[in-house]
C-alpha cells in the first residue's frame, strides 16, 4: 500500500499544496470546501446570490417552504460574465424575501454539478427556473424557464410577475397577497378574511401597468400587523365608495374603517414603503430589522452523485453537448488529453518499427514527462510509469508494435487506465477533415508546459526544457504531418527554443509558437470555419491579456494559460471520474502482477517512482 502522499499527483499538486495535512481529501470534498469558502464560478459568498452546488443542491431545493430562482449558467460563457453583476443586484434587491423567493445560482461548467445542468436540460447558458415552495424531485419536475431581464429592475419586474402568475394558478400561498382587488361591490371585503393581528390595511391605488403594490407588499412582508393590496386606478366604482379621487395613492384604512390618505411619493418603490413606514412609526408599531446584506450558507449537503458516461453520449445531448463545450472557450478536457496520448503512442509511435537512436531518446522524453504531468488516476499513473521505466530500460531498440500492444492492453475496460472513451471533445471539428488530433497535440503540450511550470518551484534540478525539449524530439521523430515537423523544427531554432530560462517561460515560448503558426494558417483552407484561426486568447475571454494600445500584457497571458491549462481545471464531461479518483484500494498492486501489465517488464518499478 502506498502512503497517503499518494493522491498529491502532479494532477492536483496545486491543491495538495494548500492542504497538505489533508491531502486525503477526495476533489469533490475539496471542491465542496472551496465552494463554501470563497464560493463557485461568478459568485463569491459576498454577492448576495445563493451559491448552489452538487453538494447543496437538492437540500436547498427539494420539499422547501421557500420557492427558488436559479441562474445555470456557466462560468465560461461570456455573456454569463456580463450577465452577473446584474443578477449580484437583483439578489440584493430582493434580499428580504429571501424566506419567500430565493435566488440561487449554479455552474455548471463545475463538473461536480454537470449532472445537475444535464438533469435539468440546460440548453443555453444562462438559463434562469422559477421553482415553487415546496418543489418535489422527479424526472419531469424541471422548474419553470423565466424571461431574462437585462438589469436589475427589469430581472425584478420578471420575478414579480412571474409571482403573480403563481398565485393566479393557485400557488405562492405563501407570498403576500398579490393579485389586485377587482371586486368593486363591497368595500368590506377588504377585510374578510384577514388574519386577526392585522392592525392596518395599506390600499395602494395604482395603473394596471404598474407593478409597485405586489413589490412593496412582498418588501414590507415581514411586518406582521398589516397587508398591504392594491387596486388599479381603473376601478372606479370601488375608488367612488372610498373617495378616492387621485390616480396613485395610497390609503391606510383600519378597523373599524377609519381611513387615512397618506402622504408621499407614490411614483416609486422606496416612495410608498417611506409613506408606509413613516405611518407605522407615527402608530408605534414595531418594524422588523432589514435583512443584512450578507446571505448565510446554509452548509446543507447531499451525497454527490457521479455522472454516467453513456447518458451524457446519447444522441438527444450531443448537440447540447457541443454547443456547452463551445460556451467553454478554452476549457481542456480530460477526453481531449486521453485521445491525444492514445493516438500519439498508437498510431504514431506504435507505426514505428525500429526505434532506436536519436528516435528513442526522444520517446524516453516524452514518455518521461507524460510519466511526470499527465493527469491520470492512480491507475494510469501506474501504467505510465511502467511504460516509460520499459522503455528506460531498452538500451539499443524497441519496436513500435510493442508500445502499440501495451497501450491496446491498458485500453481495456478492467484495466481503469482511461476514464473516456477515444473521441474528440473540444478538438472536434464541424467536419471530420477539421482539426482533431493536431489540436489535440497542441493541447497536450500546453497542458504539459503548465503542470511543469506548476510543480515544486523549489526544485532547482528541474530542467526548464523538459517539455520543449520533448515536444521538440516529438514532433520531429514522430509527428505524422511532415510539413508541420519541419515547420516546428525551423521555428524553433529561429524563435529560441533552446534558449528557454524558466519554466514559466516555457509556457509563453509554447503560446507565442502557436500563435506564429495560427497567423501564418489564418484564412488557410484547412481552416475549419467554425473556429477560426486568431490570435489567442481571444479578448473576450481574457480582457487583461492585451493593453489598451493593443501588444500582449505578458504577465497576464502567462497568468490565463497556467489558468486554463492548469491540472486543477481540467473537464471531466464524458470521462468516469471515478477513474481519475480511484483510490488506493482500487489501485493496482505495485509489482504490477495484473493482467494489464503482463507484457511489461516491471521490475524497475519502485515505489518513488509511481509518487512522482
Ligand atoms: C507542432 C505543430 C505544428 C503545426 N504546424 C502546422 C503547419 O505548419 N501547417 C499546418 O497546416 N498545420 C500545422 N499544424 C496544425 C495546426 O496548427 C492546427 O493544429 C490544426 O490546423 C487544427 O487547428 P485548430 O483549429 O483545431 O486549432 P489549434 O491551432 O490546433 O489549437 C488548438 C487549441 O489550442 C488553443 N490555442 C490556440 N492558440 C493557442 C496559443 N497560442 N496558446 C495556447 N493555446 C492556444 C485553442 O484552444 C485552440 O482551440 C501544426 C500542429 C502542431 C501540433
Ligand atoms: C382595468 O384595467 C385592467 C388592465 O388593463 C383590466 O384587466 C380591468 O378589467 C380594468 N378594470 C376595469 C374596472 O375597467
Ligand atoms: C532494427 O534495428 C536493429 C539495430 O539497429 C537491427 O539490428 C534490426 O535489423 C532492425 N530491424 C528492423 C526490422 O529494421
Ligand atoms: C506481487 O506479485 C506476486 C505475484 O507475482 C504476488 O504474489 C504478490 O502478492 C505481489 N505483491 C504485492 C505487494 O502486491
Amino acid at each position: 500500500m502506498y502512503g497517503k502522499e499518494q493522491l498529491c499527483s502532479a494532477f492536483i499538486v496545486l491543491l495538495c499544496f494548500r492542504v497538505t495535512q489533508n491531502a486525503s481529501l477526495s476533489l469533490s470534498e475539496q471542491n465542496k470546501y472551496k465552494s463554501l469558502i470563497e464560493g463557485q464560478g461568478l459568485y463569491t459568498l459576498d454577492d448576495g446570490v445563493e451559491i448552489l452546488t452538487s453538494h447543496n443542491f437538492k437540500n436547498e431545493l427539494y420539499g422547501q417552504k421557500n420557492a427558488w430562482l436559479i441562474e445555470f449558467y456557466n462560468s465560461w460563457c461570456g455573456f454569463c460574465q456580463r450577465f452577473a453583476p446584474s443578477w449580484k443586484a437583483l439578489a440584493n434587491d430582493v434580499r428580504e424575501w429571501k424566506d419567500l423567493v430565493n435566488i440561487g445560482a449554479i455552474d455548471c461548467s463545475d463538473d461536480d454539478n454537470s449532472k445537475i445542468c444535464r438533469d435539468f436540460e440546460i440548453m443555453a447558458y444562462p438559463t434562469l427556473l422559477y421553482f415553487h415552495e415546496n418543489f418535489q424531485e422527479g424526472p419531469d419536475n424541471r422548474g419553470a424557464e423565466v424571461v431574462k431581464g437585462t438589469d436589475v429592475h427589469t430581472h425584478r419586474e420578471k420575478l414579480i410577475e412571474k409571482l403573480i402568475r403563481e398565485q393566479t394558478e393557485g400557488r405562492g400561498k405563501i407570498f403576500p397577497p398579490l393579485l389586485p382587488i377587482h371586486d368593486t361591490s363591497n368595500v368590506d371585503k377588504i377585510f374578510s378574511e384577514l388574519p386577526v393581528d392585522i392592525r392596518y390595511v395599506f390600499l395602494i391605488v395604482e395603473s394596471p401597468q404598474s407593478l409597485l403594490g405586489p413589490t412593496v407588499a412582498m418588501d414590507l412582508h415581514k411586518i406582521n400587523e398589516i397587508r398591504i393590496l392594491h387596486t388599479f386606478n381603473n376601478n372606479s366604482q370601488l375608488l367612488g365608495k372610498l373617495g378616492i379621487t387621485t390616480s396613485t395613492s395610497v390609503i391606510a384604512l383600519s378597523l373599524p374603517k377609519d381611513m387615512v390618505h397618506l402622504s408621499g411619493d407614490f411614483q416609486t418603490r422606496a416612495g410608498i414603503s417611506t409613506a408606509i413606514l413613516n405611518f407605522l412609526e407615527s402608530k408605534k408599531i414595531k418594524i422588523p430589522e432589514r435583512s443584512p446584506k450578507p446571505p448565510i450558507f446554509t452548509g446543507k449537503w447531499a451525497d454527490v452523485e457521479v455522472p454516467d458516461i453513456s447518458s451524457l453520449m446519447e444522441a438527444r445531448e450531443r448537440e447540447a453537448l457541443n454547443k456547452k463545450i463551445k460556451e467553454m472557450g478554452d476549457a481542456v478536457f480530460q477526453m481531449d488529453l486521453e485521445t491525444a496520448l492514445r493516438i500519439s503512442l498508437k498510431t504514431e509511435v506504435g507505426r514505428m518499427k525500429n526505434i532506436s537512436g536519436e528516435k528513442l531518446a526522444a520517446l524516453k522524453a516524452y514518455l518521461n514527462v507524460l510519466a511526470k504531468y499527465f493527469p491520470f488516476g492512480q491507475n494510469g499513473r501506474v501504467f505510465l510509469n511502467q511504460l516509460r521505466n520499459r522503455v528506460n530500460e531498452a538500451t539499443n531498440t524497441i519496436n513500435g508494435e510493442q508500445i502499440f500492444e501495451i497501450v491496446k492492453d491498458a485500453e481495456k475496460d478492467n484495466s481503469k487506465v482511461f476514464s473516456s472513451p477515444e473521441r474528440w471533445l473540444a478538438c472536434k471539428g464541424s467536419k471530420p477533415q477539421y482539426r482533431g488530433y493536431p489540436c489535440g497535440l497542441w493541447k497536450l503540450f500546453h497542458f504539459l508546459t503548465v503542470s511543469s511550470a506548476e510543480s515544486d518551484l523549489n526544485d532547482d534540478h528541474a530542467d526548464p526544457l523538459e517539455v520543449l525539449n520533448a515536444m521538440h524530439g516529438y514532433i520531429k521523430n514522430f509527428f505524422g504531418c511532415f510539413d508541420c515537423s519541419n515547420h516546428f523544427q525551423d521555428m524553433a531554432r529561429k524563435k529560441g527554443l533552446s534558449s528557454v530560462q524558466s519554466r514559466e517561460s516555457a509556457v509563453l515560448w509554447l503560446w507565442m509558437a502557436h500563435n506564429t503558426v495560427n497567423k501564418r494558417l489564418s484564412g488557410d483552407s484547412t481552416e475549419d470555419p467554425e473556429n477560426p484561426k486568431v490570435q489567442f486568447p481571444l479578448t473576450e475571454r481574457c480582457s487583461l491579456c492585451k493593453n489598451t494600445d493593443g501588444s500582449w500584457n505578458y504577465p497576464e497571458v502567462l497568468k490565463y494559460l497556467k489558468h486554463v491549462y492548469s491540472s486543477i481545471n481540467v473537464r471531466y464531461i464524458g470521462s468516469d471520474s471515478r477513474i481519475l479518483h480511484l483510490g488506493l484500494e482500487g489501485a493496482l498492486p505495485s509489482n504490477g502482477s495484473s493482467s494489464i501489465f503482463q507484457n511489461i517488464d516491471t521490475k524497475g518499478l519502485q515505489e518513488k517512482d509511481v509518487r512522482s
